[in-house]
């Protein structure tokens, strides 16, 4: 797939007070003539605060740390975790359409994105709220066929499950992340066959889903510390 800048660019970027301070932090963190390196947390905090990265944005960044505008170019169009175009204002869904996930339903649930949010992938959808791509493998084939939604994983999904999960995001909901089955995490679907936990003694929630409901940041963008 090409990643293009998109056509359509705003005419400027400026991080917000705080974010610029952030950003200058992380230049100090490297030894003198190697500020450079930081171009990758700057891009993502810029990815952060606006949902994708505009022409302006990355101009900003290289011009902050000295850098030639087409080396950070380079960076922003090789690393597939950097948004070219807009993303909806609440929420991108990035469905996993690898091995794993395509065996266990990922077409289906391309077409749950295709039918209630755009019919093609990185274009936002009609209310501006959502917009949606196919991705390879994150990593948790065990919970086929998932979803990176924001910062979080939403795992063992069905189609019914994706649809109320963008309703609950159009609500203003946030629905939990982690297996959507019922699943604790990766078990096996069929229930423990070993390490069994005993009646009473299992969380509500394996750390990484009880991390999320507390933080509660999952499509939040970052305009501060
Ligand atoms: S194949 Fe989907 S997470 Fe690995």
């Amino acid at each position: 797939m090409l990643r293009r800048l998109h056509a359509e660019q705003p005419e400027s970027f400026a991080f917000t007070p705080a974010n610029q301070a952030w950003a200058e932090r992380q230049i100090e963190k490297y030894p003198d003539g190697r500020q450079a390196s930081a171009i990758i947390p700057l891009l993502w905090r810029a990815q952060e605060q606006e949902g994708w990265l505009s022409r302006a944005a990355i101009e900003h960044v290289a011009a902050m740390l000295d850098m030639a505008y087409i080396r950070a170019l380079e960076v922003a169009t090789f690393y597939f975790m950097f948004q070219l175009h807009p993303v909806g204002s609440v929420a991108h869904f990035q469905i996993c359409g690898t091995t794993s996930c395509m065996i266990c339903g990922a077409e289906d649930l391309i077409a749950v994105c295709k039918k209630k949010i755009s019919e093609f992938p990185h274009k936002v959808s009609d209310d501006g709220k959502f917009s949606w791509e196919e991705v390879e493998c994150l990593g948790a084939c065990s919970n086929a066929p998932m979803a990176q939604i924001g910062k979080d994983y939403y795992e063992d999904l069905t189609v019914e499950r994706l649809a109320a999960i963008i309703d609950e995001f159009a609500d203003g909901k946030i629905p939990v992340p982690g297996p959507q089955s019922g699943r604790f995490a990766s078990e096996p679907v069929s229930g423990l066959t070993s390490l069994n936990v005993r009646e009473g003694e299992r969380q509500g929630h394996n750390a990484s889903v009880q991390l999320a409901v507390t933080l509660r940041d999952t499509v939040k963008r970052i305009d501060g510390n």
